[in-house]
């Protein structure tokens, strides 16, 4: 790489000259795999410098070495990580079909590279951003969060990936944008579930502003210190975990910001069942169900007690604030 310097005109520098090293190797391991370079360092186990992350990986993933672990506070679950097994077994990801096991049987024909997100509508530096470009814009973390979905049932998972704010600041949103849309793929060749039509494509979700500027919503590139695998949401997703799972929009391909509430695809559906808010709710039940408790997966045995669903996922003393003062029966 050249860079300028006012002494001796341009002069090469190495990338982990003027990144710091973890940074640097983060991003180079995940770029590695992403695109399907070999690269010794990229098996490099950082898994076992850190206490709390667990050794497992997806089958056949390269480890990410030099990766963060995160300081936004609420970042870190103390709960024990699901296996990595179901976590990439058991998905919802209905653009492979709608059975659990579809998306891990299916989603091997998704291309994810090269791939371009777009973002753009009320923002002052709109642009087009190949997953390379997006991967510079801040270290990549791990975070453990709670996934809780709406059929009642909850993960956790170790994802990898920066707070989406700090794409946000990049493309500098008008003083008019209220709503961020997330627009994933839909592509027919690909994904089989496109071809049916129990959602109205392409998979679209949305967020107030304020909620995708909070530091917990995440852009996540990995999970269990590897690349995303693509039942999972490659070669990039968003992870809200203080609301219910559909909101993690998977294998993103544009974000927009506007100054409507975004149609979202489960509204679109099925309003009287999924708002636009989702936040994970005890005490608002699904029109057909509970949302009280929740089933660990993994913790699925005969005699496993159910575990009861905390306000905002557990993550109320974070997000509460967002929503002061507000219905939370009416805006479910
Ligand atoms: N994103 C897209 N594009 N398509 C989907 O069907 N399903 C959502 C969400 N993101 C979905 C999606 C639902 S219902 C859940 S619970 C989570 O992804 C599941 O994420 P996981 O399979 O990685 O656990």
């Amino acid at each position: 790489m050249l860079i300028h310097s006012s002494t001796s005109g341009f002069i090469h520098t190495s990338p982990s000259e003027i990144t710091p090293e973890p940074v640097y190797r983060a991003r180079r391991d995940l770029m590695r795999a992403m695109t399907g370079l070999a690269g010794a360092a990229a098996l490099a186990g950082w898994t076992d410098r850190v206490a709390f992350a667990q050794s497992a990986a997806p089958a056949g993933a390269r480890r990410l070495s030099g990766l963060v672990r995160s300081n936004v506070p609420g970042a870190l679950s103390m709960d024990k990580p699901t296996d990595v097994k179901d976590a990439t077994s058991y998905n919802n990801f209905y653009e492979f079909g709608t059975d659990k096991a579809d998306p891990a049987r299916n989603a091997g024909a998704l291309k994810t590279h090269p791939w371009t997100v777009e973002v753009d509508g009320l923002v002052a530096k709109p642009g087009r951003f190949a997953v390379e470009d997006l991967l510079k814009f801040s270290a990549l973390e791990e975070r453990i969060y709670r996934l809780r979905c709406v059929e009642g049932w909850s993960m956790v998972i170790p994802w990898v990936g920066y707070s989406l704010s700090q794409l946000i600041g990049r493309v500098q949103p008008l003083g008019s944008a209220k709503y961020v849309e997330f627009v994933t793929l839909a592509d027919p060749v690909t994904m089989p579930g496109v071809r049916s039509r129990v959602l109205d494509w392409p998979y679209v979700e949305g967020l107030r502003l304020d909620e995708a500027l909070h530091p917990l919503t995440l852009l996540a590139f990995g999970m269990y210190g590897a690349v995303l695998p693509n039942q999972n949401g490659a070669p990039l997703r968003l992870v809200v975990p203080w609301k219910y799972g559909f909101k993690s929009s998977k294998s993103l391909v544009r974000i927009r910001f506007t100054d409507k509430q975004p149609q979202t695809a489960w509204n679109k559906a099925a309003a009287l069942e999924y708002g636009f808010y989702s936040n994970v709710n005890p005490n608002v039940d699904h029109p057909r169900w509970s949302q009280a408790t929740e089933r660990r997966i993994g913790e699925d045995g005969l005699f496993a007690k159910k575990r009861k669903t905390l306000m905002f996922n557990g993550y109320e003393a974070q997000v509460g604030q967002l929503y002061a003062g507000m219905d939370l029966q009416k805006f479910f």
